[in-house]
């Protein structure tokens, strides 16, 4: 698939290098002249390019949100009609003091995304870990994959996104609708807690277990 990232950063160039590996055609959007975040991406993968961010977004089926969610509403305003149709997957999180939810868990920073772009697929995904574990999602001593939690309310983008999330190591879990996007971000809260706080491996993750 044709991708864009606005963002390339820990997540953004993470996930840009996962996807550029398994075949897809991947552009950093420019969001400024000499971004090192971009330069560092593009000197990690070579096969990445970057442009400026419309030429980037319009040729793009798939345009993934990395910047700190406070960029994303003016980010998100200045694309206007660019972003119609094209499937937005949210990797942000409104994060506030003392890593409590940045929006005070009345509303999920995606479903804010979804009412600045109200023509956009919007899907929230790759958001309940850090970033190490979207650089290696691999767990060779289990016979099971990590759990990539996910939702939106567009059946045929979420069927993309799950096969996006399979090609970077995960399992994709729908868990619903956008209105799930407030439990997603509350997870991320719980696993950041654990992991830069508490000290657990910054490779935790869930896994779904089922019987
Ligand atoms: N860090 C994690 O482990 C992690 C995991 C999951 C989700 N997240 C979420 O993912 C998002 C990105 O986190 P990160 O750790 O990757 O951040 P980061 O390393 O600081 O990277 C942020 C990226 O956003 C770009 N950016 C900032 N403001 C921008 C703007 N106005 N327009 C265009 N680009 C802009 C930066 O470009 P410049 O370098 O040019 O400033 C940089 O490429 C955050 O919302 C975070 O909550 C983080």
């Amino acid at each position: 698939m044709k991708i864009a990232f606005i963002g390339a950063g820990n997540v953004g160039a993470a996930l840009a290098d996962r996807f550029a590996r398994t075949g897809h055609q991947v552009t950093l959007a420019q969001g400024r002249e000499g971004s090192e975040s971009v330069a560092k991406a593009l000197a990690r993968n070579p096969s990445l390019v970057a442009r400026p961010i419309e030429a980037a977004v319009d040729a793009a089926e798939v345009v993934c949100l990395a910047t700190p969610f406070q960029a994303v509403a003016g980010i998100v305003k200045e694309l206007g009609s660019r972003l119609a149709g094209k499937i937005l997957v949210d990797c942000t999180n409104p994060v506030g003091p003392g890593l409590s939810h940045g929006l005070e868990s009345k509303r999920s920073g995606t479903q804010v995304i979804q009412e600045l772009a109200p023509d956009a697929r919007v899907i929230k995904a790759f958001t309940i870990y850090g970033y190490e574990n979207l650089e290696n999602p691999a767990f060779p001593a289990y016979n099971v994959k990590p759990t990539m939690m996910f939702c939106g309310d567009d059946p045929q983008a979420k069927q993309q996104v799950a096969r996006l999330i399979e090609d970077t190591g995960f399992a994709p879990l729908d868990v619903g609708g956008l209105a799930q996007a407030l439990h997603l971000e509350h997870m991320t809260l719980l696993w950041v807690r654990l992991v830069r706080v508490d000290k657990h491996s910054p490779h935790l993750v869930w896994a779904a277990l089922e019987r």
